[in-house]
């Protein structure tokens, strides 16, 4: 399912093709965040034709919950029921059940909780989560792991990760023994654990190597970590991964993240960041970022970018988008989630272009301190 192309010289960037059933992701690639079957304010139809999205995400946990299996299996699976034709892939629900829900309790059988709406109880296991997502349908399904937090206690990291271990071999079972319900056919990536301790980061990459999944994710960073450990231990993790599966780094991040994980050979992202800094005002640009709430910008009558284009760049004065934010106005939610969106779209095409020709070494870090600017 994956095709490598290419791996930089001087950086472990890389350049491949992941092929579905739904169409083909040329890494690297963003992932937009569509937790509940929809990218928050941003319509399918402008996914696909202006931020040219090439695979979105859903969520198992938010999923199963609301609206259940059954609407979806009963609405013809999930591409069906939200009319995204295109691939998705659906986190295992292990990370939201830590984020989220009130209650939980892990045992070696799985993860018991109770829902963030309700507060019934469920129970996740290494095996229903492959069902669930069989019924989901989704393109690329992740197995159930536990997330720990940061910071974590080397005994704490260890013994989590050798339950994660245990989940996913249960779970890897699980997916070969049953078959996909919509006639196209589906992937499961595995998840590296580890904390931040370098051996147990290695001992995770190792194993799950060995269980041989499609697509091999690295969990557990970006939940609170200092930035260069979150890159030191991604560049640990790719180097004792297969160069012939994707690697896809879970919940990064800022554009300058994405950069610097692409140089430590990352294929694939997702994020809520881009979505949710835009509905806060943030906005991004190739020049640095901006706050539309900001009062400077209250008489701006120009547009942000004229040579970017989308609407909040290049149509619209910024007095106007401030007017919007500062007034609650769905159009400015609309206009720079989509905005945000396209811009992280745009980005990795700049990326994939300078790895195909030799310059994204040379680029890379310079152009990673341009975003990380506020302007
Ligand atoms: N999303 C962000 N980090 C993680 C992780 O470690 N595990 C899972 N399942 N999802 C994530």
């Amino acid at each position: 399912m994956f095709e490598l192309h290419k791996t930089a010289d001087s950086t472990k960037a890389r350049l491949g093709t992941l092929t579905t059933d739904h169409g083909k992701i040329e890494t690297p690639i963003f992932m937009p965040v569509g937790t509940l079957g929809t990218v928050k304010a941003v319509k399918q139809d402008e996914l696909l034709e202006k931020v040219k999205a090439q695979i979105i995400l859903g969520n198992t946990y938010h999923l199963y919950l609301r609206p259940g299996c059954d609407i979806i299996e009963s609405a013809g699976g999930l591409h069906s029921f939200i009319e995204w034709d295109q691939p998705i892939l659906t986190d295992s629900g292990g990370y939201q059940i830590f984020s989220l829900s009130d209650n939980r309790e892990l045992s070696e059988e799985g993860a018991e909780f109770q829902s963030h709406i309700d507060g019934s109880k469920h129970m996740f296991t290494p095996e229903n989560v492959v069902d669930i997502q069989r019924t989901l349908g989704s393109d690329i399904m992740m197995i159930l792991d536990e997330c720990p937090p940061y910071p974590c206690s080397y005994e704490y990291s260890k013994e989590s990760m050798e339950l994660t271990h245990r989940w996913e071999k249960r779970g890897r079972d699980a997916f070969l023994n049953t078959e996909p319900k919509y006639g196209h056919q589906q992937f499961q990536f595995g998840i590296v654990q580890g904390g931040t301790f370098e051996d147990l980061r290695i001992e995770s990459a190792k194993y799950i190597t060995d269980l041989d999944f499609e697509g091999i994710a690295i969990g557990g960073l970006s939940v609170g970590e200092p930035t260069d450990l979150m890159y030191e231990m991604t560049d640990l993790n790719t180097d004792y991964l297969p160069e012939e599966k994707p690697r896809y780094l879970m919940g990064v991040g800022k554009p300058a993240n994405l950069l610097h994980a692409i140089a430590r050979g990352v294929d694939m992202f997702d994020c809520v960041l881009p979505t949710r800094n835009a509905r806060n005002g943030q906005i991004f640009t190739q020049n640095g970022y901006i706050n539309i709430r900001n009062a400077k910008w209250k008489n701006h009558h120009k547009p942000l970018d004229p040579n970017f284009p989308t609407d909040i760049c290049s149509k619209y004065k910024m007095s106007y988008i401030h007017h919007l934010f500062r007034n609650n106005e769905l159009l400015g939610l609309q206009l720079s989630s989509l905005h945000n969106l396209t811009f992280y779209l745009w980005l990795m095409e700049e990326v994939k272009e300078r790895i195909a020709e030799d310059t994204f070494h040379d680029w890379y870090k310079e152009k990673a301190e341009i975003l990380d600017t506020k302007i």
